[in-house]
């Protein structure tokens, strides 16, 4: 997020922030933008513990999950209608285009973080192997469309179901859900202008 547009007046408020530094935006525009601030927020408070730069927590790491699954799915597409024109919206017209692909990674977010909920008990993969299947998951990019998700046994699929993901370390979980954000922004949202 650029600094520069953050209002000395309101950049106290934190979570807001960000969005209400989109001057231009109003409306359902500045809904979604909240919405995501907000998950950002969210990850960005637990990933420290992910990367054990600081003491997991599990309850601050369900309560994140709680956050994002609040604004996944449904409640997020929702905020997206087709006939919003905006010029302080970083969205690309391929939401439109390809809304199946964009609903779909909006509720995978949906699962993958009920999914973190409930894994958030079982703390941090301890053997090195975990840590790097979460590595590569995490630098994996292109989840979607590449057929070859498909055949790893290791990578995980949209179909991965909640009991699956509970049983997981909550640092693997939490690297498909933050490659969840990548890849819906990577296909969907223009770069900062
Ligand atoms: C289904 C697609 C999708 C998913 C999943 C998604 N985002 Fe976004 N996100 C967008 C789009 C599109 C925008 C741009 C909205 C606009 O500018 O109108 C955006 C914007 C943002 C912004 C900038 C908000 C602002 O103030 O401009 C942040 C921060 C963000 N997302 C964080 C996240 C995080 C964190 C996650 C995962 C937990 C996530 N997003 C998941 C589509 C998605």
């Amino acid at each position: 997020m650029n600094t520069k547009r953050i209002f000395a007046g309101v950049a106290a408020i934190g979570l807001a922030s960000a969005a209400l530094a989109h001057t231009g935006a109003t409306g359902i525009v500045k809904e979604r933008m909240v919405a995501m601030s907000a998950m950002g927020d969210a990850v960005k408070e637990i990933s420290p513990m992910m990367s054990g730069e600081a003491d997991y927590d599990a309850a601050a790491v369900r309560e994140a999950a709680e956050v994002i699954g609040m604004h996944a799915g449904e409640t997020m597409t929702r905020l997206f209608p087709e006939d919003n024109e905006n010029e302080a919206s970083y969205v690309k017209d391929a939401i439109w285009e390809d809304w199946e692909t964009f609903a779909e990674l909006a509720e995978r977010l949906h699962s993958y973080s009920e999914g973190l909920a409930l894994a958030a008990e079982n703390g941090l993969g301890s053997s090195q192997d975990g840590m790097a299947d979460a590595g590569a998951m995490m630098g994996g990019g292109d989840m979607m469309g590449s057929g070859s998700m498909m055949g790893s046994g290791m990578m995980a699929d949209a179909t991965m179901g909640r009991e699956e993901l509970a049983e997981m370390p909550a640092d693997a979980v939490f690297a498909m859900v933050s490659d969840t954000c990548s890849s819906c922004h990577t296909r969907f949202r223009t770069e900062a202008k």
